[in-house]
């Protein structure tokens, strides 16, 4: 009997991993078939080789690129190097990319792991460049001043923060005030990764300034990218492995107020509720992690791989 109940329990703590793990695999989206759209003219963009994990794009046409990321379990083509930030002229007919110096008081570049990144205008036109680092696989924000001139990027600033502690994204609100996502709760990747498998769903938003830090939003399965309107009024925020994108209405004391929940689902049926551009199964393009478009033209990056560009 006692036999029996123990044989029965293992046969139940089977089913339930079992049914775990096949949910596991349905938010990681495991077994997609992606079948291609193609898109007319789109070239490798040059010098870029080792990821191009974000991208900015200014009002002018000069799109920024965060490139070299290592982040554990992920490939990296260039493991012993630093990671750097691109710049690319949107305008160019064929336009390859430069790598922006770092001046200032920034000691520590070579362990600089640059992930997320956004940029803020100042009402001087000043241009902050945000990002989130990993330096030691922690979690910082550096703020650069952008030296157009001189093609370099002029370090301000580095923040630090218990309520930042497994960065991935970022949107700037100000020069040194921005919401973030942190893609898990823990910092130990040991206890990330159980986090994740078991789907706790404790990834969350903060808002940061120098005065005021606070959580904006949390629940999330895998908090990814987030972004804001070009008007300012709302702020995206994507939930990777519950493949959806959360709306919020932003407020003038920069609470959040959840409007809505775009399901990415049927996108590769004859009625999607989003439309797809370009979809390759991974003999171009691995990784894929970012798209940005500047008239009429399509940008797409990936976390350590190439970087393409298209017409659309
Ligand atoms: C922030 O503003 C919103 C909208 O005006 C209001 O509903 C909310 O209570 C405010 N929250 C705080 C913490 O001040």
């Amino acid at each position: 009997m006692a036999k029996l109940t123990v044989l029965t329990l293992m046969g139940l703590g089977l089913a339930l991993f079992r049914d775990h793990r096949s949910s596991y695999e349905e938010r990681l989206n495991a077994f997609r078939e992606v079948k291609p759209v193609e898109l007319p003219n789109c070239n490798f963009v040059k010098g870029v080789e080792a990821g191009s994990e974000d991208i900015e794009i200014l009002p002018n046409g000069l799109a920024f690129i965060s490139s070299g990321l290592k982040y554990p379990g992920i490939k990296s083509f260039e493991p012993d190097k630093p990671g750097k930030i691109l710049l690319m002229d949107l305008n160019e007919e064929d336009p390859a990319v430069l790598e922006l110096k770092i001046t200032g008081s920034k000691s520590d570049l070579s362990s600089f792991n640059p992930h997320g990144i956004s940029t803020f205008t100042d009402e001087d036109n000043a241009v902050y460049l945000l990002v989130v680092n990993h330096p030691d696989f922690k979690s910082t924000v550096e703020v650069f001043k952008f030296q157009e001139e001189e093609k370099s990027l002029l370090h301000q600033k580095t923040i630090r923060h218990k309520l930042l502690p497994s960065l991935n994204d970022i949107v700037a609100v100000g020069p040194e005030h921005f919401y973030a996502t942190n893609d898990h709760y823990f910092i130990d990747p040991y206890l990330q990764s159980w986090e994740m498998y078991l789907g706790l769903a404790w990834s969350y938003v903060v808002y940061y300034s120098p005065d005021e830090v606070r959580v904006a939003a949390e629940g999330f399965d895998f908090a990814n990218g987030i972004n804001i309107s070009p008007d300012g009024k709302y702020v995206y925020i994507s939930e990777l492995l519950a493949h959806k994108i959360h709306v919020y209405e932003k407020h003038a004391n920069w609470t959040l107020t959840l409007l809505k929940v775009l399901r990415i689902q049927n996108i590769l049926t004859e009625e999607p509720k989003v439309k797809l551009v370009y979809a390759e199964n991974g003999t171009v393009l691995q990784g894929c992690s970012v798209a940005s478009v500047y008239k009429g033209k399509l940008l797409i990056g990936t976390v350590y791989h190439k970087a393409l560009y298209c017409e659309l």
